[in-house]
């Protein structure tokens, strides 16, 4: 039976996290990128462990009560699993916890697997922004979800679309 954990972020991953970011982005973020998310007091940065191996990882930062979903990424090994799922799952569970009103993320235009990972959870489609991406240059499209408070009494509801 394998295990799979999300555990907050630690320096001593950032080998196999920048491996699977480039194997990921051909924009891949710098190993200083991650660095930086890791040291800043509003970023919240999310390992997952599959077993004891880095399967995935998650980058958001929180700034009042907004969340800007920067990054995310799962080892093409290890996909179809619910890596995603339970990075997400968890970086709403934080947002819960932390009075946010919204999410917010741009994914690449052509990106169909993570816009439907997003869509299950009841992200929106908000705007599109022309050449955000570079290498190649792409379309971004902006995705919102709300986190309705009224449902925090029952319980978020975290999977909107499903
Ligand atoms: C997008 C990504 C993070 C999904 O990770 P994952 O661990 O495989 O996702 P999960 O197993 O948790 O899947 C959750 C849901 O996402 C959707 N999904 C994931 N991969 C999909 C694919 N290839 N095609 C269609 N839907 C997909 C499905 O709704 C899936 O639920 P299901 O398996 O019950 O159908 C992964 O494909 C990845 O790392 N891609 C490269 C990096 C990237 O594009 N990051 C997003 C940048 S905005």
């Amino acid at each position: 039976m394998h295990k799979l954990s999300i555990v907050p972020m630690e320096e001593s991953q950032l080998d196999p996290i920048h491996t699977i970011e480039r194997a990921c982005f051909t924009d891949a973020w710098s190993r200083n990128a991650f660095l930086s998310d890791i040291r800043y007091d509003k970023g919240v940065c999310l390992t997952a462990l599959w077993d004891s191996r880095v399967a995935g990882y998650l980058m958001a930062v929180i700034v009042l009560d907004e969340c800007s979903l920067n990054n995310i990424a799962v080892d093409p090994s290890c996909r179809r699993k619910g890596v995603a799922r339970a990075l997400l799952d968890r970086l709403l569970a934080i947002c819960r916890e932390r009075g946010c009103a919204s999410v917010t993320l741009e994914v690449r235009e052509s990106n169909f697997a993570a816009q439907s990972l997003y869509l299950s959870y009841g992200f929106e489609q908000v705007g599109r922004r022309e050449r955000y991406y570079t290498s190649p240059s792409e379309a971004a499209v902006l995705m919102t979800k709300n986190l309705d408070r009224r449902e925090e009494a029952g319980g978020y509801i975290e999977r909107g679309g499903k």
